[in-house]
């Protein structure tokens, strides 16, 4: 018990970089984990009852519309048929200079008491009434502070992968084709990473690669790439997604990896939207038509740069303080970014095709194959 009390009084970042080197151990303490469970799951590890009303007065269990269902498992908050549950990360929520919300009210920095206030009684810190989407929740005074502390944390956690010098990226490499295409795959992401670290690094740390190329056996698939990120503590993916989209999507979704597919026939944007797996364009209709333009050879390449400049900017964009969910988050900033590709690449919170309606790799007008498209 003393030992926990010692570290809930060390300041954050110190917490955050001794908990580095044992990033396969939880870095959270006790009370936060019980927190995580009840914003993940709803369910109290003290084996009280977590009740929600729901607008007009109707009561479930927490269990069956726990906070991560709204707010997302990262706390970011993904906006939902026009309704946007807010960012709750502890940054967040109490930014000094407070908070303006989509609709323009604002609100002071929440403190322990107003935030258990908003969760129960659903008043925002400066106590106006919360919209009633968000339900008003009947926590114990024990459950709540592990709530919070939990909330404290959110954001906060180191992301597998990360260091203060390094970001691991995992590299899936293309099944079913030439040896010399998965190399060309392999060279392109080690030229362009050694080019970021030669001048030094994002943010001063280099960048590092794992490759790995996923069994053919559809069955054996998701198991393989939950071992490879678990195996290699990959903080985010990119590469070949070729006739293992579903699976690979499912795998990021499960384990919040960002991940960016530089060549997938078919890009899972079914709704509900994952908001970790980003493509490159719109698959199968372009891949068709670029591959009348271009060898494989050449376009592998290009994709494969194209994959690394876009998470290199994307890491830059999202600053020191790296995350997952920031790197997501500056990936759906993305207006018009340029790659070595021709046409520019766009993000949004609900768009998930960096180059749609166009070709990725072959936008020369003077291509006879061309004019039938544009
Ligand atoms: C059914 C969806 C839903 C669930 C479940 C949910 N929330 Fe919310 N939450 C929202 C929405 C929507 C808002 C924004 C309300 C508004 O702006 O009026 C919100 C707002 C908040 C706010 C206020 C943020 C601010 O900036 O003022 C906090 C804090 C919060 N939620 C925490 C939680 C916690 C903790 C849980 C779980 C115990 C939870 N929410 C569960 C939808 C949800």
């Amino acid at each position: 018990m003393a030992y926990l009390v010692f570290l809930l009084l060390l300041p954050w970042p110190a917490i955050a970089a001794a908990a580095q080197p044992l990033q396969n151990l939880s870095p959270l303490t006790a009370e936060e984990q019980r927190g995580q469970q009840i914003f993940e799951k709803g369910r109290s590890a003290r084996g009280s009852k977590i009740e929600a009303s729901l607008p007009g007065g109707v009561r479930v269990p927490a269990s069956a519309v726990p906070c991560a269902g709204c707010h997302g498992i990262d706390g970011l908050g993904r906006p939902e048929g026009g309704i946007v549950p807010a960012n709750v990360t502890w940054d967040a929520l109490t930014k000094p200079y407070g908070h303006v919300r989509p609709d323009g009210r604002t609100r002071v920095p929440y403190t322990d008491r107003t935030l258990r206030r908003a969760v129960t009684m659903g008043f925002d810190a400066s106590g106006n009434e919360l919209s009633s989407v968000m339900p008003r929740f009947q926590l114990t005074m024990r459950d709540a502070a592990d709530l919070i502390a939990y909330l404290k944390k959110l954001g906060e956690t180191v992301d597998p992968g990360l260091t203060a010098s390094t970001v691991r990226l995992g590299v899936l490499l293309p099944r079913e084709q030439t040896v010399k295409n998965k190399q060309l795959v392999r060279q392109a992401m080690l030229h362009y990473f050694a080019s970021v670290n030669g001048a030094g690094g994002v943010f001063g740390r280099a960048i590092e690669t794992s490759f790995t190329e996923l069994p053919s056996d559809t069955a054996r698939q998701s198991a393989a790439i939950l071992d490879f990120l678990h195996d290699q503590h990959v903080f985010a993916v990119l590469g070949d997604f070729t006739g293992a989209e579903p699976e690979i999507a499912a795998v990021m979704l499960k384990t919040a990896t960002p991940a960016i597919a530089a060549i997938a026939p078919s890009p899972q944007t079914d709704s509900p939207l994952n908001r970790y797996v980003f493509y490159l364009d719109g698959g199968v209709t372009e891949q068709r038509n670029a591959s009348d333009l271009k060898s494989a050879d050449q376009r592998n390449w290009e994709r494969a740069t194209a994959a690394a400049e876009i998470i290199t900017e994307a890491m830059t964009r999202a600053g020191r303080a790296l995350t997952r969910g920031g790197l997501v988050q500056a990936l759906e900033g993305f207006s018009n970014v340029q790659t070595s590709l021709p046409a520019p690449v766009s993000f949004g919170p609900n768009r998930r095709v960096g180059i749609s309606g166009v070709q990725a790799s072959a936008l020369d007008p003077s291509n006879p194959a061309m004019g039938g498209r544009l």
